[in-house]
């Protein structure tokens, strides 16, 4: 079972989401929200989470970032890793990680545009062979290179789409998940429930055909100084609204 060793999230609520287990192996799992919301941080937050060894009830596996803004910062990782093996240590007697091991075990790409993130999904299942231990693709995040630029709109969903299938027989063909990562655009006219508004709401970016092609979507959002996730979409988890916190020491309750 796929499901057995999932991703924790270092946030108990959210984990709850997830019928308490965190992010699901198997699955494609997208985070949007607006920027400052903290997706670059539950990614590295699950980077490094990934790692805890199966005899603390972890994946035991590594990570792959693929950067396509620069918003993975090593330094803010070694934090939230140094944060996470103290809180293991406290809880348990077996052996942990340290630090340096955590950090090499993030491999890292930068993608400058669209063509570099296509062509690295496609040399993934690759590097997959070779690196057998790795349980996450992060992509931090889908939107940037393909909301700049694109004035041709079929071409992207065609694009997208490629891209989507290929994540599917990754997460079909090797025990990982994938984590998604997006920004939020302003859309107007929309249908919220059953009324048509005027005003401008936001909602996740790259419209909706992308919408389809995870299996779980949740919007992090603030209201009053308070950050939420709500899991708005999947394949077979209950929607539901949760509270988090971006602490010093990374994603917590
Ligand atoms: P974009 O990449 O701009 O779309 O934003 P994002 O959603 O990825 O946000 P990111 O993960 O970069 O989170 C930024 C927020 O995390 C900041 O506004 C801080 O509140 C928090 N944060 C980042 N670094 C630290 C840190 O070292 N300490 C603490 N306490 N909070 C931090």
């Amino acid at each position: 079972d796929l499901d057995r060793c999932p991703i924790f999230t270092s946030c108990e609520a959210i984990d709850k989401l997830f019928g308490g287990h965190g992010v699901p192996i198997g699955k494609i799992t997208e985070f949007c929200g607006a920027p400052g919301i903290g997706k670059t941080q539950l990614g590295i937050q699950l980077s490094i989470n990934v790692q805890i060894p199966k005899n603390l009830s972890g994946p035991g596996g590594e990570a792959i970032y693929i950067d396509t803004e620069g918003s993975f910062i090593a330094q803010r990782a070694q934090e939230i890793a140094t944060a996470t093996v103290q809180s293991l240590s406290e809880k348990s007697t077996e052996p942990l990680i340290d630090v340096e091991t955590i950090l090499s075990r993030i491999h890292y790409f930068r993608i400058h545009d669209y063509i570099e993130l296509l062509a690295v999904v496609k040399i993934l299942d690759d590097y997959l062979k070779e690196h057998s231990n790795v349980k996450l693709v992060v992509i931090d995040s889908i939107a940037f290179h393909f909301r700049q630029n694109f004035s041709d709109m079929a071409l992207r969903t065609r694009l997208l789409n490629g891209l989507a299938q290929d994540l599917t027989k990754l997460v079909d063909s090797f025990e990982l998940a994938v984590v998604i990562l997006n920004q939020m655009t302003t859309k107007f006219g929309v249908n919220s429930g059953t009324i048509l508004t005027d005003k401008p709401v936001l909602v996740p970016a790259l419209g909706e055909s992308w919408s389809h092609q995870c299996n779980n979507r949740v919007i992090l959002y603030w209201r009053d100084d308070i950050r939420y996730a709500h899991l708005v979409k999947s394949s077979n988890l209950q929607e539901g609204t949760v509270p988090y916190k971006i602490t010093s020491q990374g994603v917590r309750d």
